[in-house]
């Protein structure tokens, strides 16, 4: 589908924008390992080390006027003429515009007046650097003669207080420049001298007209970015920064005869010492470059990888190793189906999306600013398993460094920085869904490798040397965590909140100035439960069962399956409501999403969670909760989250209903907890509702582009419900857990390709008129190519097939 904005290029795993006014910024993200970029459609965006708050390389302003202001921007001055490939910031009109996102790599090109500049932007594996390469094409019948300046500014390393804390930083800055015959670098050494032993460079695989390194120098101080001073004039101003704002800019004037292309690398990238070989020089001694400054880098770090990327060859080297590594992460579960969209979803967005999530959990998007939130206990833990197929290793080691920011009752804190791995005190925890997802995230990981080796790692309490336990023991503390928490009607208390970190029932806040998040916890007392809980609880819980059964320890899972059943007694008897289950109790003890309530009536989180968890199957207790969501939360932009949405502030709900009605936790669409729903419809078989909620919800079958608004080729947390102004308006895009719980949705649940710890199970679950699909999947070190053939219309098998571990390949025709 080509729309006004772009399309699908499939084939390239691209998605193409060919207009540069999107209706938001339309972003993507580079690298995968340490160094990561955030690029839009018009190369707005910066990089950082690990840490969006503590390793910021390049300073970004969120919340600026026009949007998406700064980034790596190329300006070339032709004649009189001067335009960016990416038409920002200058918003000179080009003859033409294209911007390629694909899988860790973004190009922008653009042509203006006969010359085209391509830029290549991405992360080369293993390595702590951006390169950007600029291809140059003069498409006239004549010599051009150019002028060429990169732009980018540094960020003063920690992201919070760049923007704060002005009366230091504006002194702080420090600089230095290397000019050889085959180079020329900036380098950016703020505080280096001090306590800090890394720095960033950024450099140009050639010697240059001239540099610029102090902002106000290069762009005027009374000019903005799309009209710097020293392009202007077409020369630089060789400015050396002393405090204010340190840039990076380089300067070239270049020369095409007609019909030449030329090439240029430049490289931005991220450097540590050790502390005793920080200087090139020892104090007093003068360096090889005559400075009398004894604070000099030592370069050779940075030298390696300016060595190693001096050619073009060597940057296609780097760019065909990620290519092969994407092309080796989606060859581990491919479907072939006649359904485009699907094809597109399941082979290559949605597992993308799982690898950026993965990577960020909530912390740097153009929603998240970088400096609030580091990785989320129960976010990393859901997120893993979109990811865990694709790199078990790195799962592996989440796993371990999530369950050691646990304490010794299993609580944890609600989230942990990635730079120092330690728990985030400002946050705290007593979010009382968290311990589960740590069962949840480690079963995942067991049944992809059965690597069982893991649960008997040692791992601390809140990182304290000398606590350590097994990660078994971690899992036993986490699912007691629930039964030493139980409420009056024996369903979990819910702490300072569940999945619904807005549902605050123990909050009570009346100070504009707190946070829902943070502040103070009345659990002393308090009545408030959670069905949500109880229906993880139980889901969650028969996964530790299953867990400990392989394991031999059939006492301990006989223990646990008693805990289950008593749970599954407390919702059977006070957590029903009639038509659906209600979604807690407050401080008080009163209903919250009852048909007793005005507003908030019902909510999707408990119709989800407990019928997953198949809560009064006998009954068919699931089965009318799906039809009463049906009923009252369904869209055509898919399930809101609560019906109706609240109008008023109640102080015993907290900050779910300070949002206006339709949005957020309030009556939103949250793409999170569609996916629970359509895999409790799977599992009580009804595969065409499955598949139309799930078509509802996927980026690829969105047709208006205008009203959604994000980007269109992945996930966003939050679409408008039916509730809001604009029903349908998407916010909050990438970094969410919506893109782990989708693919876990299509590939295990719609398509139904299950690992199990016995076997590979195939139980599909799909719309009657799907006739046939391929799924072709490496699981441990074996590759099952599984055909499902649907001739008879069902929405499902009446039994499904187990196909036993074997390594080797194997093909299967499975007939419904
Ligand atoms: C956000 C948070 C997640 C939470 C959800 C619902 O997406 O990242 O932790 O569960 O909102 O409040
Ligand atoms: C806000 C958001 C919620 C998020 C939470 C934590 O409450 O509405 O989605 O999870 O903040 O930052």
């Amino acid at each position: 589908m080509k729309t006004q904005y772009g399309h699908f290029d499939d084939s390239n795993r691209e998605y193409v924008i060919t207009n540069p006014k999107t209706p938001f910024p339309w972003i993507n993200y580079l690298g995968n390992e340490d160094f990561f970029g955030l690029i839009s459609n018009t190369a707005g965006g910066y990089n950082f080390y690990k840490d969006a708050k503590f390793r910021r390389i390049t300073r970004y302003r969120y919340n600026s006027v026009p949007m998406d202001n700064g980034g790596r921007y190329f300006y070339i001055k032709d004649e009189e003429t001067i335009w960016n490939p990416g038409w920002k910031p200058c918003k000179t009109p080009l003859d033409s515009y294209e911007c390629r996102h694909g899988l860790n790599y973004t190009r922008i090109t653009g042509v203006k007046n006969n010359v085209r500049a391509s830029v290549l932007h991405f992360v080369p594996l293993g390595v702590k650097a951006e390169l950007q390469r600029l291809t140059l094409t003069n498409l006239s019948q004549e010599a051009k003669r150019l002028k060429v300046f990169s732009y980018t500014e540094w960020c003063l390393w920690n992201g919070a207080t760049d923007g704060e804390n002005f009366q230091r930083n504006l002194s702080t800055g420090e600089v230095e420049i290397e000019q050889t015959d085959r180079f020329t670098a900036i380098y950016h050494k703020t505080e280096y001298k001090e306590r800090r032993n890394h720095y960033a460079y950024y450099t140009v695989n050639a010697p240059v007209q001239g540099y610029d390194t102090d902002r106000e120098a290069f762009v005027g101080l009374y000019n903005e970015l799309s009209e710097p001073q020293a392009v202007l004039e077409g020369r630089a101003t060789d400015s050396l920064a002393h405090g204010w704002s340190p840039i990076a800019s380089h300067y070239l004037e270049i020369e095409l005869a007609a019909g030449e292309t030329r090439d240029l690398i430049f490289i931005l990238g991220y450097e540590e010492n050790p502390n005793e070989e920080k200087f090139a020089a020892k104090a007093g001694e003068i360096t090889s470059l005559g400075e009398k400054d004894h604070h000099i880098i030592n370069k050779v770090r940075a030298h390696e990888v300016i060595n190693r990327f001096a050619t073009v060859e060597a940057v296609d080297a780097a760019f065909a190793e990620l290519t092969a590594l994407w092309d080796e992460l989606l060859s581990k579960y491919r479907v072939e189906s006649s359904d485009e969209r699907l094809n597109r979803m399941v082979n290559i967005w949605n597992q993308y999306q799982c690898m950026i999530t993965f990577c960020m959990s909530r912390s740097a998007s153009f929603f998240e600013s970088g400096i609030g939130r580091g990785m989320g206990f129960r976010d990393s833990n859901q997120d893993l398993v979109g990811f865990v197929h694709q790199i078990p290793s790195r799962a592996r080691q989440r796993i371990l460094d999530i369950a050691a920011t646990q304490f010794p009752d299993g609580g944890c804190y609600h989230q942990y920085q990635p730079l120092t791995k330690r728990g985030n005190n400002d946050i705290g925890g007593g979010f009382n869904d968290d311990p589960l997802w740590l069962i949840f995230g480690t079963t995942a990981y067991i049944r992809e490798t059965c690597d069982f080796s893991i649960l008997d790692e040692l791992v601390p309490w809140d990182n304290q040397p000398g606590s350590e336990v097994s990660l078994m023991e971690h899992l036993r503390i986490s699912f007691d965590h629930v039964v030493n928490n139980l409420g009056p009607h024996g369903l979990p208390l819910i702490g300072r909140a569940d999945w619904n970190d807005c549902l605050n029932l123990n909050c009570f806040s009346m100070d504009p100035n707190e946070s829902f998040q943070t502040t103070g916890n009345q659990t002393e007392g308090s009545k408030a439960e959670s069905l949500m809980i109880a229906g993880l609880f139980v889901y969650c819980g028969r996964q530790y069962v299953d867990l400990c059964n392989a394991c031999n320890m059939s006492a301990e899972a006989a223990r646990a399956e008693q805990h289950i059943q008593n749970m599954n007694q407390a919702v059977e008897k006070y957590g029903w409501d009639g038509e659906w289950y209600l979604r807690a109790f407050d401080f008080y003890g009163h209903k919250i999403g009852s048909k007793e309530n005005e507003e908030g009536k019902i909510f999707i989180e408990s119709q989800g969670w407990c019928a997953m968890a198949r809560i009064g199957a006998e009954q068919g207790l699931p089965e009318k909760a799906l039809d009463s969501a049906a009923k009252w939360l369904d869209s055509p932009h898919g399930m809101v989250l609560n019906y109706p949405a609240y109008t008023t502030y109640h102080i015993e709900l907290g900050e779910q209903s300070t949002y206006p009605a339709g949005y957020k936790e309030n009556g939103g669409i949250f793409c999170h907890n569609n996916p629970w729903v359509i895999i409790a419809q799977t599992e009580a078989g009804r595969g065409n509702d499955a598949w139309d909620l799930y078509r509802k919800i996927a980026p690829a079958w969105i047709e208006d582009q205008d009203l959604h608004k994000v980007e269109p080729y992945v996930y966003c947390q939050m679409v408008a419900g039916k509730e809001a102004a604009k029903p349908g308006e998407g916010k909050n895009s990438w970094l969410t857990g919506t893109a782990a719980w989708n693919w876990l949705t299509v590939s295990q649940h719609i398509l139904g390709i299950r690992p199990t710890y016995e076997g590979l199970l195939v139980d599909p679950c799909i719309p009657a008129d799907l006739k046939e699909f391929k799924v072709t999947r490496k699981w441990r070190d074996a590759e099952y190519v599984i055909t499902v053939k649907n001739p008879n219309g069902k929405q499902h098998a009446d039994t499904p097939t187990c196909l036993p571990y074997a390594p080797g390949k194997h093909n299967s025709v499975i007939i419904l």
